[in-house]
């Protein structure tokens, strides 16, 4: 159980690149960074308005010297401090990510970057060489995957409780973007120009959630082959996405289904994950997330509580509050944000991790591929294609 006891030895001295006022996931970051004091916040270039930037700085009680006009002078100001930052998250629009990442390694840094990691393949290989070779952490903002079900689901399919993982269906389709809502909506704006969102919209920007639910909850499954069709039912968006699907085959035989999706009108999130095996079927809801549906053919279905007794030491250990008491995506981010620590700490002081997950670079890596995988097959007219 999580008791906001230190996992670290000191608080590691923190700042942000984006996420500035108004922004829709600069906060989460804050609340999950600062939640266990594992950071401290000390210095920040929060926004593209610089003077809006260091008035939100100031705000947050960042002291007027260290809210910065851009990343370059930050990473160049503190490293010529005795108490310079050693960790930066990136929470700014997807096309910057590369820029800000690779300059922030440069820095010898550590990052958690938001996703996509950055738009191609080789850029993303290019930044898992660079965080090896300066030693330094990368954590990817999966958030959903800090929830204690998704530990739950993992722990009972390494078990053999499922059986033969035969089936993944996965979706994130939210009705959000049913209408052309970007007209109005900064926020929404650049997720559709592929200059800022890159090769595409939901595919990356949602799919890629429960995509990586997936490779955390059965880690040995590896994509052969898949194949994409994707459209743009608000037309303007084109060649951008607003709904995809996408079908996976794994190497040991198993199949996979993402639907990514903005369009599903009426629907709040919409994003799920279901694994089935050969005796037994899992279900994971995000609106749902403190429950975790099991199916076992033949008998009633039950439903898995967090906190209860019952579940795996390895899902209790994240535990904050107790059964019955919700935890939501919060805590779940801050479970993340507690790994990243331990993580950094460990990579300054050349300890092992033992077997501690997070998701690190290979995920960003991951995501990117996968996109890149899904718009081939996509714009080849919905083809098979095989997984590079
Ligand atoms: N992990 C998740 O669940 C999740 C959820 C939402 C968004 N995201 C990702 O987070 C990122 C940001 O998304 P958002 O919805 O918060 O975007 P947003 O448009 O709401 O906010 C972006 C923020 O970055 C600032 N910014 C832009 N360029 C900058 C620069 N060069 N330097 C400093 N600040 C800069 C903007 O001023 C703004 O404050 C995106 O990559 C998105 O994919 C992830």
């Amino acid at each position: 159980m999580i008791n906001g006891e230190k996992k670290v030895d000191r608080p590691i001295r923190w700042a942000m690149v984006g996420g500035g006022r108004g922004s829709q996931i600069g906060y989460i970051h804050r609340s999950a960074a600062l939640r266990d004091h594992h950071f401290q916040l000390v210095a920040g270039a929060f926004d593209i308005n610089p003077e809006r930037g260091k008035d939100f700085g100031m705000n947050l009680h960042v002291t007027p010297e260290r809210c910065y006009l851009d990343f370059q002078q930050m990473f160049e100001e503190e490293a010529k401090r005795e108490d310079g930052i050693e960790a930066v998250s990136i929470a700014t629009p997807n096309g910057t990510h590369y820029e800000i990442c690779k300059a922030a390694l440069n820095a010898d840094l550590h990052v958690v970057s938001e996703k996509p990691l950055c738009f191609t393949f080789e850029e993303a290989k290019e930044l898992e060489n660079l965080a090896k070779k300066k030693n330094r952490v990368v954590g990817i903002t999966y958030g959903y995957s800090g929830h204690q079900m998704i530990e739950q689901a993992r722990q009972m399919i390494a078990n053999g409780e499922l059986g033969d993982i035969r089936i993944i269906n996965m979706q994130f389709a939210h009705g959000f973007h049913s209408d052309p809502v970007e007209m109005n909506n900064p926020s929404t704006k650049w997720r559709v120009d592929p200059k800022f969102a890159g090769p595409s919209y939901v595919l990356g920007d949602l799919g890629t959630h429960p995509l990586f639910l997936s490779e955390i909850m059965i880690p040995e499954l590896k994509i052969n082959k898949l194949l994409c069709t994707r459209q743009s039912f608000v037309k303007s968006r084109a060649p951008l996405e607003d709904n995809a699907y996408t079908i996976m085959e794994y190497d040991n035989g198993a199949v996979g289904t993402v639907w990514s999706s903005c369009v599903n009108a009426g629907s709040m999130h919409g994003q799920k994950i279901r694994v089935i095996g050969s005796k037994a079927s899992v279900e994971w809801w995000d609106e749902q997330p403190n429950q975790l549906r099991l199916e076992i053919q033949g008998k009633p279905v039950q439903i898995l509580e967090r906190g209860m007794g019952y579940l795996y030491p390895e899902a209790l250990q994240d535990d904050r509050i107790g059964a019955g008491h919700p935890e939501g995506l919060f805590e779940a981010w801050s479970n993340l944000y507690s790994r990243f620590a331990v993580a950094m700490e460990a990579a300054d002081q050349g300890k092992e991790l033992n077997d501690m997950w997070y998701p690190g670079i290979e995920a960003g890596v991951e995501g990117v591929r996968w996109v890149e995988n899904c718009v081939r097959s996509a714009d080849k007219g919905a083809v098979w294609v095989d997984y590079q």
